[in-house]
């Protein structure tokens, strides 16, 4: 691992005002060796993502063996790194934050390990982060709008909160730090899932989010006729496979390889299915009895499917039809990244939740468990 190839990673830095209580944040659960250091003023002084991207886009999809090691290489260089470009030593550092789960264990094994390494020999407090609820408190560090100009508020607890990533897809209600509501969720793939493996039928390359969301940008989206799965049943779960099924089922009767035209109107299709479902299953959220009596004030969408923009824009329009403010993370921070644990290691510090006895890293780790 070079330095030249991290440099092309940096996210640059913000400062205003204070510096407040330091955090050191590292994630390593999936593809991204990433570390940030963030202030208790939201200020974030220095990120490092260092994407594996490259390294398993010929198998199309993260192998996690390749990932573990990965990892290896890069974690001393990244926090060295992120480190240097913050003008800080180890001493800077009020807290140390890591992803100890859910994700690939090889991976959450790595950074977990830095972090006790730095944090055992420093005498520094170490904070374990659920990466879910890294996902989930980032908008509190940074909010953005649909078009991800800068948001008007500040995202205040209790928020509504749909939560749609690689891995997840959940309805939440964020009562506060550690205070998760489950109010619906994926009953088979997560929404994430479904765009990486529409993109592979497609042969369009991994991850597929950012791909299927470019070319529906360009396309017709009644062009075919997905189905939106259990829109016309009660309740907050979603149901994600009958829509992958439909896509298979639509291209058995097409010869690869496809029109520019069709793969666009194919994508704005599928992507318009996924949109209607988030925004029904979401109508039906506001309505059950644990949302309406916590009257949460905001609507926010995280995890790395926060970044696409037809979810961004529809959502905003239903927060404003509910009187409701409508907030994201900034583009940068919606997928994996280090600041959103140093953040969510910030918020947990506040409250006194730090390591004080050895623990096992996590692979599976609902919010509902914190
Ligand atoms: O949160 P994340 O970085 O990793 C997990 O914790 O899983 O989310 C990655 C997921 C992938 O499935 C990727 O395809 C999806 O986020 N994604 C998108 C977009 N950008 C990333 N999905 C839809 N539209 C996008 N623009
Ligand atoms: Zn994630």
């Amino acid at each position: 691992m070079t330095n030249d190839k991290i440099i092309q990673m940096d996210m640059g830095t913000s400062v205003s005002g204070a510096r407040g209580t330091v955090c050191l944040g590292i994630e390593s659960s999936c593809d991204e060796t990433s570390a940030a250091i963030v202030d208790s003023n939201k200020n974030i002084l220095a990120h490092i993502i260092y994407s594996q991207i490259p390294e398993h886009q010929r198998y199309g999809g993260v192998v996690p063996e390749l990932a573990a090691r990965a990892h290896i290489l890069a974690i001393d260089t990244v926090i060295r790194e992120t480190l240097a470009r913050a003008n800080m030593t180890i001493d800077d550092i009020d807290v140390i934050a890591a992803t100890a789960g859910p994700g690939l264990i090889g991976g959450v094994l790595i950074g977990w390990m830095a972090a006790t390494g730095i944090a055992q020999s420093t005498g520094k407090p170490l904070v374990a982060v659920n990466h879910l609820e890294g996902h989930a408190l980032v908008p509190r560090l940074a909010a953005a709008t649909a078009d991800d100009s800068a948001a008007p508020v500040a995202v205040e607890f209790p928020y509504l909160l749909m939560l749609a990533s690689g891995g997840h897809c959940q309805i939440l209600l964020v009562r506060g730090v550690g205070k998760y509501e489950l109010i619906g969720q994926t009953l088979d793939d997560s929404a994430g899932e479904a765009f990486d493996k529409v993109s592979k039928m497609l042969g369009l390359g991994y991850p597929g989010g950012p791909i299927v969301d470019k070319h529906a940008s360009m396309g017709i989206p009644r062009a075919f006729d997905f189905p939106r799965p259990l829109t016309d049943k009660p309740g907050c779960d979603f149901s994600f496979s009958g829509i992958k099924t439909a896509a298979r089922t639509f291209l058995s009767k097409y010869d690869a390889p496809y029109s520019n035209e069709f793969i666009n109107d194919f994508c704005a299709s599928f992507q318009a299915a996924v949109v209607d479902c988030i925004i029904n299953r979401l109508e039906h959220a506001m309505k059950t009895d644990a949302v309406k009596a916590a009257q949460p004030k905001t609507l926010v969408v995280a995890g790395g499917v926060a970044k696409n923009s037809a979810i961004r824009t529809a959502m905003e329009k239903l927060a404003r039809d509910n009187n409701m403010i409508f907030a994201a993370p900034p583009m940068k921070l919606c997928t994996d990244n280090g600041a959103m644990i140093a953040w969510a290691g910030l918020e947990n510090y506040k409250i006194g939740n730090i390591v004080r006895e050895p623990i096992a890293p996590r692979p599976r780790w609902p919010l509902t468990e914190l």
